[in-house]
């Protein structure tokens, strides 16, 4: 543990950001996987809740789809245990496993119909007929595909496709969900409309979900918490907008949504609030969070482009300012995305809403400007 620390995010929150061992229904304890000399998974501890719809979250290479094996039972773990229901995963039998993945490439059966490729699974376990027919049925429901039961994937849309492949996982009601880059095959638009399907869906049935992506947003708008892993650990674990409000190191901040990050020292410390000067800077910053450590230790502050303000005038505060030149200007429909250098070539990045720029006049391309946010803007990161 490093020997700084923060007190960022409220107690209450962050007490409410893992169950409590005894309530997780999958409860991952010091995983640890190595290929050969490579670690894929570097000890992850994480516990699950009943019926919750958990991300991993990390760039390409980062352990994920392992992590997801090992959940599944498909890879076995280096060391660390694995518990799913109260039981070891490593003492199941594959068939006993109450988990159903589904794969990166969820690849249908191009010959088999919707239908036969949701009852495939069941006809393997030998359930009897009339009760595959009725499960199926229900599944394809569930999913709103009953009308297209008789077709072959290739009549299907992409979306369609992913909820069939979703209606082959859930027709086996596995406890255990596990989703591996499901909207991978989907363009930007059926993402975001199947993304909030998905959510519905998984909502009505009893089942506990572990997605993996390594879209930031999608993460974002469909999980009920994420973790954020890098080189198979995990960085951060907490609800969307804990980990988005309240990131606890430059790696969170900067893989979730997009930040101004200014690294200095501190120069003043006070329990609820702390001075910092950061060479970009030529006001000090001023940042109502406090954070335990010397004077003098270096700290990094992210504030989020939303949190700053692009004026004409000079800011009436003696801090958390600076002066800087338009560099850019994009229109994005509902905000508008500023670009402002400062004097030392530091680039700010604010997002001004469009509603706001209507009333106020909007600053534009060149025009010297003065970027500002408030002390509660700024989150303090020591790592
Ligand atoms: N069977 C294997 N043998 C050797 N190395 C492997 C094997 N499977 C995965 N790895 C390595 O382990 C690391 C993690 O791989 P993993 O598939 O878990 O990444 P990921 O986070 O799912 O990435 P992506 O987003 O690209 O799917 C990678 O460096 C990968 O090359
Ligand atoms: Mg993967």
């Amino acid at each position: 543990m490093n020997s700084t620390s923060q007190v960022n995010a409220p107690e209450a929150v962050r007490a409410n950001s893992n169950p409590a061992k005894n309530d997780a229904f999958v409860r991952i304890e010091n995983v640890v996987k190595k290929f050969g000399e490579s670690t894929a998974v570097d000890n992850v501890s994480l516990n699950i809740a009943k019926n919750e719809l958990f991300a991993l979250l990390g760039s390409s290479g980062c352990g994920k789809s392992t992590l997801l094996r090992m959940l599944a039972g498909l890879e076995t773990a280096t060391s660390g245990r694995i518990f799913v229901d109260g039981e070891d995963l490593a003492t199941l039998p594959p068939y006993r496993r109450p988990v159903n993945m589904m794969f990166q490439s969820y690849a249908l059966f191009p010959h088999m119909s919707v239908e036969s490729n949701v009852a495939f699974g069941l006809k393997q376990e030998g359930v009897a007929k009339n009760e595959i027919r009725e499960r199926v049925a229900d599944a394809l429901n569930l999913v709103q595909m009953g009308r297209y039961a008789k077709r072959k994937p290739h009549q299907l849309s992409g979306g369609q496709q992913q909820r069939v492949a979703l209606a082959r996982s859930l027709v086996k009601r596995p406890k255990l969900l596990l989703l591996d880059e499901p909207m991978s095959a989907l363009d930007k638009k059926i993402r975001q409309k199947t993304q909030l399907e998905l959510v519905n869906i998984i909502e009505k049935v009893d089942v506990t979900c572990v997605m993996v992506t390594h879209d930031q947003e999608e993460a974002m708008t469909m999980a009920n918490r994420l973790a954020v892993m890098s080189e198979g650990r995990i960085v951060q674990i907490g609800s969307p907008s804990e980990v988005y409000e309240f990131p606890n190191s430059r790696f969170s901040a900067e893989f979730i949504g997009s930040t101004n990050l200014f690294e200095g020292r501190v120069v003043e410390d006070e329990p609820d609030h702390i001075f910092v000067e950061s060479d970009d800077l030529e006001t000090r910053m001023y940042v109502s969070h406090g954070v335990t450590g010397p004077l003098g230790m270096p700290v990094g502050i992210s504030v989020r482009p939303e949190r700053v303000r692009v004026t004409r005038e000079r800011p009436g505060t003696q801090h958390n300012w600076a002066r800087g030149v338009v560099t850019d200007v994009a229109y994005m429909g509902s905000y508008s995305l500023y670009h402002v250098r400062l004097p030392g070539g530091k680039v700010v990045v604010s997002n001004l809403s469009s509603s706001h720029l209507m009333t106020d006049g909007a600053p534009a391309w060149n025009d010297d400007v003065y970027v500002s946010w408030s002390p509660a803007s700024g989150v303090v990161l020591t790592q």
